[in-house]
């Protein structure tokens, strides 16, 4: 029977079991998380998102209260281009994530970074920039750029002493996307070692309209890029994500030419993953009536999550001061405008329909953002005897997609009170 312990993903000098856990903000791929994945031999992401709040949970830095105090005075502005990053601050939270990371890895896999072109963080450039070369210094194997299009992030790099032998992949989810990515490679005479492509049933933002993501499939847009590839002569390995449920899904699509997977759902419920147990039970018990894609995140890119999701309808005050990682080089975010509209309205009881305030709301875990076979989950566990989901592990569900035939689900070993 085949199964997708049969292929190994190739990067370089490198080979991994195929299975790249893809990278979850707001640190739902823990560090504890992507340890497990590169102890099991395989790929996984840490999360660039809300970076330095992350820093300061972990690490006993305080680089949020520090640029909280720096921009108080000024919170009744509602241009906030005053509240620039410290990029220093930027840099350093990101190598200590990965340099902390990276210290306490065994195994042959790889500790991969996922860095957001979408992170504007009031100066797109340069504090993309800063965690680029985070994430170099601190000696990170692979770094996917993702969600938006990076067409200068080479650039930012390139003259960082590891710019050659670390690995870079791009995440796309069009052959388009690609074809000008790869047109900017030229500048710097270096090609991505990979290339995801994402589908519309991917969890966190994605790359297609809230009215047409229907219309695409995974499959196809996979088999374009191949072909793509294969006509410019370019051997990249090609990892298709976003709805690779099982490792079956995983093996099929590896039968059509992909070198490896990317899948995060399966993992989001993992004990090890940084989601609270009152979100993780709730993506359990999740049907997929549940599951939808909507235009709250004030980045103006469609997003997937659970319709429960807590952030939804809620009308917090901006935090920008604070956080402010989806601020554009303006120092502009869609959220501000529509809390200020929702309060002219109704100052008692200040309600916002339509957006949601992503960096205070995701760092509270209250976005609930998941793929589109959150609904199933519940068939990849045990339910306890107090009613709730039992957690599985980190390995528990890798070795699922690895070892799995015929579409079955190994069910976690009980906990030894059941
Ligand atoms: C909870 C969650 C958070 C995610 N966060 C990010 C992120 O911060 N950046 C990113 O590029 N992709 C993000 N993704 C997308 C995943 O990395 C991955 O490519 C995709 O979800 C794989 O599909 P699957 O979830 O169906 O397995 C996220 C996905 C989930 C489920």
């Amino acid at each position: 029977m085949n199964k997708l312990d049969n292929y190994r993903l190739k990067l370089g000098a490198n080979e991994y079991i195929p299975i790249m856990i893809g990278g979850m903000g707001v640190n739902i791929s823990t560090p504890e998380m992507v340890l497990e994945g590169a102890r099991l031999g395989g790929i996984a992401h840490l999360s660039d998102a809300l970076i330095c709040a992350i820093s300061d949970r972990y690490y006993k830095t305080d680089f949020v209260q520090q640029r909280s105090r720096k921009y108080k005075s000024f919170n009744k502005q509602d241009d906030k281009s005053f509240a620039q990053f410290d990029l220093e601050s930027v840099k350093e939270s990101t190598r200590l994530l990965v340099a902390n990371t990276m210290d306490k890895k065994q195994g042959s896999g790889g500790v991969f970074i996922n860095l957001m072109e979408k992170l504007t963080m009031n100066n797109p450039r340069e504090t993309l920039q800063a965690r680029l070369h985070g994430s170099l210094d601190g000696g990170v194997d692979g770094i996917s750029l993702g969600a938006g299009l990076h067409l200068g992030s080479l650039e930012l790099m390139q003259d960082h002493p590891r710019f050659r032998d670390v690995k870079i992949g791009i995440i796309v989810s069009s052959v388009r996307a690609l074809k000008l990515f790869l047109k900017r490679t030229v500048r710097v005479k270096r090609t991505p070692d990979y290339v995801v492509v994402e589908g519309p049933l991917a969890g966190g933002h994605l790359g297609f309209g809230i009215d047409d993501w229907q219309t695409y499939d995974l499959k196809t847009i996979m088999l374009e890029v191949i072909q793509f590839l294969k006509q410019q002569d370019l051997d990249i390995p090609v990892i298709p994500a976003g709805g690779v449920f099982t490792g079956s899904d995983a093996v099929q699509l590896m039968n059509e030419g992909a070198s490896a997977v990317q899948v995060a759902t399966r993992f989001t419920v993992a004990k090890e993953s940084g989601l609270p147990d009152k979100a993780k039970q709730a993506y359990f018990a999740a049907n997929e009536e549940d599951i939808e894609v909507n235009l709250v995140s004030p980045t103006g890119y469609p997003m997937r999550m659970l319709r429960n999701s807590p952030c939804i309808g809620t009308g917090i005050k901006p935090n920008c001061e604070s956080l402010g990682y989806v601020l554009d080089r303006n120092g502009d975010c869609s959220y501000i405008h529509a809390y200020n509209e929702a309060k002219a309205q109704n100052p008692d009881k200040v309600t916002v329909s339509g957006k949601t305030c992503l960096c205070t709301q995701m760092r509270a875990y209250n976005t609930w953002t998941c793929g589109q076979t959150t609904y199933r989950l519940k068939d990849t566990t045990n339910k306890l005897i107090d009613g709730t989901y039992q957690q599985p592990s980190t390995e528990d569900i890798f070795n699922d997609y690895r070892y799995s035939t015929d579409n079955n689900i190994l069910l976690p070993t009980l906990p030894k009170a059941c």
